[in-house]
C-alpha cells in the first residue's frame, strides 16, 4: 500500500471506479482533477491557521477558539482551533469517529459547546440557537441526506428561501400585492439557484424520486438558498461515482466563485479534498493533529499514522 494519505485513498477510489464499472471514467476524472488542483498561496494567521492570501487583511468568516464538547466521559472534540478565510474552500478530514460531524453540529448549534468560542464573521455565537446561526450565515448539508422527500424540488429550495424574503402575515392572508411579488421572487430565485446544478428542469419533480446524486445536489442548493456566508458540506461526495464526484468538485469551486462564500467540507474522498481544498485540518480522536496545504497534509507523518495505524505507516515507509 502506498504510504501517503493520497495514495491510500487512491487505492480506495480506484476500487470505487472498478465497482462503478468505469475505470476509464475514473482515470479521466483523476487526470482532470490533477489539472484543476489550485495553487493558492496560503498565509499564516493567529491560532496556527492558514488562510488564502486573497482573504488576508479581512476578518475570517469563521474562527473557533479552544472549542470542545464532552459526551459523558468522551471528549468528542477538544481544543479545536480553526480559522476559515472569507472565500476559502477548507477541508476537515480524519478517520471514522474522529469528531468531524460533531464539529459541524457545534458550529450549527445542534450541540452547545462544553467549552470554547465560535466567532462567525467576528460575532460570538454563544447565545445563538440553530435558527439564529442559520440567519447569521451558516448553512449545512448532512452526512445522511435530509430532504423533504414528498415535496417537489422547488418546494425544498423554497424552504431555504423562506428565511430570506419577508412576506408578512397580513399580505399572505389577504393575498396583497406584496404576497404575489414574493411568490414570483421565490419562484425565480428557486430556479436561478437550481440552475447552478442544471436542475431547473427538475423543479416540479418529487425530491424523493430523484437519483441519489441529484438529491445530494438538491441539498446543497437548499443550503445555498439561505444565503450563507459559510457553507458546511458533510461528505458531499458520499455514494457518488467518480464522474459525479468530478462534476461536484467543479460545482463546489463554481459555487465559491459565484457566491463569493467560504466552504468548509468534510470528505473521505481524498481526490476531492486534495483537488479543491486550499487549507486542510486533520482531526483524530477529537483533536486537530495537523493543519496545512494539501501538499503538507499528504506528507505529514502524523496524518499518515492516523490513517494507516502506526505499524502500517512504518512498514509503508520501509
Ligand atoms: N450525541 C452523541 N452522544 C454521544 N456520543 C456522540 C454523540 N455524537 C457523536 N458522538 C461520538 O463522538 C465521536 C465522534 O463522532 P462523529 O460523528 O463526529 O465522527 P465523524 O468524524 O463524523 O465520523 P465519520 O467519518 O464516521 O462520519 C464518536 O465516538 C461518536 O460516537
Ligand atoms: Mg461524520
Amino acid at each position: 500500500m502506498s504510504k501517503d494519505v493520497r495514495g491510500t485513498y487512491k487505492a480506495q477510489s480506484a476500487a470505487a471506479g472498478a465497482r462503478s464499472g468505469s475505470p476509464k471514467a475514473s482515470e479521466a476524472a483523476e487526470s482532470s482533477r490533477k489539472e484543476r488542483r489550485p495553487r493558492t498561496k496560503m498565509v499564516p494567521v493567529p491560532s496556527e491557521s492558514i488562510i488564502p492570501e486573497r482573504d488576508a487583511g479581512k476578518s475570517p468568516v469563521l474562527e473557533c477558539r479552544h472549542l470542545g464538547i464532552d459526551f459523558g466521559g468522551l471528549r468528542a472534540v477538544d481544543d479545536f482551533n480553526l480559522m476559515v478565510g472569507r472565500t476559502e474552500i477548507a477541508g476537515l478530514i480524519g478517520p471514522n469517529g474522529a469528531g468531524k460531524t460533531t464539529v459541524f453540529n457545534l458550529l450549527t448549534k445542534v450541540y452547545q459547546p462544553t467549552r470554547g468560542t465560535i466567532l462567525l464573521d467576528g460575532m460570538d455565537t454563544a447565545s445563538m440557537d440553530t435558527a439564529k446561526v442559520s440567519q447569521a450565515g451558516i448553512a449545512r448539508t448532512f452526512q445522511n441526506i435530509r430532504l423533504f422527500g414528498s415535496l417537489t424540488v422547488e418546494e425544498n429550495v423554497r424552504i431555504g428561501l423562506h428565511t430570506q424574503i419577508p412576506c408578512g402575515m397580513w399580505s399572505g392572508m389577504f393575498r396583497l400585492p406584496r404576497h404575489w411579488l414574493s411568490e414570483k421572487e421565490f419562484h425565480d430565485r428557486s430556479l436561478e439557484l437550481l440552475d447552478v446544478f442544471n436542475m431547473a428542469d427538475n423543479a416540479n419533480d418529487i425530491a424523493g424520486s430523484l437519483p441519489y446524486g441529484a438529491q445530494r445536489r438538491l441539498e446543497i442548493v437548499r443550503a445555498l438558498a439561505t444565503n450563507p456566508k459559510l457553507l458546511l458540506l458533510d461528505e458531499p461526495a458520499a455514494g457518488m461515482n467518480p464522474s459525479e464526484t468530478a462534476e461536484l468538485m467543479d460545482n463546489i469551486v463554481r459555487i465559491r466563485d459565484t457566491f463569493g462564500i467560504a466552504i468548509l467540507l468534510i470528505e473521505h474522498d481524498m481526490d476531492l479534498v486534495m483537488g479543491i481544498c486550499e487549507g486542510i485540518a486533520v482531526l483524530n480522536f477529537g483533536k486537530i493533529i495537523a493543519k496545512g496545504t494539501p501538499e503538507q497534509i499528504q506528507n505529514n507523518p502524523q496524518v499518515i499514522e492516523a490513517y494507516l495505524g502506526k505499524q502500517d505507516a512504518e512498514q509503508g515507509g520501509e
